[in-house]
């Protein structure tokens, strides 16, 4: 073999069966190959187990696949590039032109978005309500049925709690699949609820360190598999070192979520008697009103804690710029403490009635709650509001 062919047929390694890695390795190879013809068809033909193109299937994407599914308690889940493409994809691949969406005005603005302008391009229809209305639900379900209910609970940024076990109730009693971004809520959340599908952005809390994006679409395998093959062809598929560096943040999930969920609970405290602070939202508060169906429904209350200063919009971007050990930058779930002020909250294209269901004020700052020491961070915000004054 000349040295111009031994570069791209380099010697191969093999790793005796009983000496494998700790960790297992990435497979960062986009083709798998067969020797024979007629096993590459039987793959094709699902006759098989194995691997072929990266865009359809990855060793190291399953590991993460069949992980996520376990802890979500489902046993299908497909990988996707971004949190958002976890939502756009089922969509995409379960509706046509003539079905109709019921959607949250309390919702991800980038959701709203894509239902509400992208998908109606494509002929589907939709209808956004409150989540605190299920009444209206019903009655929406039962005057014009919907293949889909999209929801969030709890919502971002205003952290409202969806009655899931009613709404869900709802929705199949009308035929309707239910898609829920549990995001907020973690994996570990909400497997017990009939919902058909879940969406998440690993980018949050799988990542955690906000160094890497990803999504999963996670529920019954053959649900997901009947989406499979647009999916495959739409392309929204994640990097294996992408689900390598997701699958390590998964090592470090609950120790990295049960931390900031305290973090979260005790500034959420500190914050409910500050007299810079009008409202807190977070409901971990036994004061919260969605309060008691989280402890019905989740384990615990998330990292998220969402406030509303006292003054405008001005006051909130003060506060924000003179904290020091949070951030001013989108996402959440990270090991760093983030804010989101009130002008970076987007709430654009609704209608005033709409704006009034996303319950987002003048002074509305969202915090994402990180692993500092907690007393560092109750200082900083203390700091932060003596200094907005
Ligand atoms: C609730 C929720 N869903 C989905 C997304 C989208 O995730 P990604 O940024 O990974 O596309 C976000 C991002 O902030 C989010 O907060």
């Amino acid at each position: 073999m000349k040295k111009r062919t031994r570069v791209t047929h380099p010697p191969e390694v093999n790793v005796p069966a009983d000496n494998r890695p700790l960790v297992a390795p990435i497979y960062q190879s986009v083709k798998f190959t067969f020797d024979d013809v007629d096993e590459t068809l039987d793959l094709f033909r699902h006759r098989r187990e194995g691997f072929y193109y990266s865009r359809i299937s990855n060793p190291t994407l399953r590991q993460l696949e069949l992980l996520l599914a376990e802890l979500q308690g489902r046993d299908g889940c497909l990988l996707t590039g971004s949190g958002i493409a976890a939502i756009s994809m089922p969509l995409i691949a379960l509706l046509k032109a003539g079905d109709h969406v019921v959607y949250f005005a309390e919702q991800y603005q980038p959701t709203r978005a894509l239902i509400g302008r992208v998908l109606r391009r494509f002929g589907v229809t939709s209808t956004m309500l409150s989540i605190d209305d299920l009444d209206g639900l019903e009655r929406v379900l039962a005057a014009t049925p919907a293949r889909l209910v999209v929801f969030e609970s709890p919502t971002n940024p205003v952290l409202k709690v969806a009655d899931i076990e009613r709404l869900t109730a709802i929705a199949r009693r009308h035929g309707a699949l239910t898609l829920l971004d549990n995001t907020l809520a973690g994996f570990h959340n909400h497997g017990q609820f009939d919902v058909d599908l879940f969406a998440h952005s690993l980018t949050k809390y799988a990542s955690g360190h906000g160094d890497v994006m990803g999504g999963a679409i996670i529920g019954r395998a053959d649900l997901i598999d009947s989406m499979r093959e647009d999916i495959g062809i739409l392309g929204p598929t994640l990097d294996p070192h992408a689900a390598f560096l997701l699958q390590r943040g998964m090592k470090t999930y609950f120790v990295r979520w049960d931390a900031q969920c305290r973090n979260a609970q005790h500034i959420a405290e500190h914050l409910s008697g500050h007299a810079a602070i009008e409202r807190v939202r977070y409901p971990g508060l036994p004061g919260d009103p969605g309060h008691a169906l989280a402890r019905r429904q989740m384990h615990d209350f998330g990292t998220i804690v969402t406030v509303d200063v006292a003054g405008d919009a001005e006051a909130g971007s003060r506060f924000a710029e003179r904290l020091e050990l949070f951030s001013i930058t989108a996402s959440l779930g990270s090991t760093e403490s983030l804010v989101v002020p009130p002008a970076l909250q987007k709430v654009r294209g609704l209608t005033e009635t709409q704006q009034r269901w996303t319950d987002i004020g003048p002074g509305t700052v969202r915090l994402s709650i990180g692993l500092e020491d907690v007393g560092d961070l109750i200082a900083d915000l203390d700091q932060a509001l003596a200094a907005t004054k």
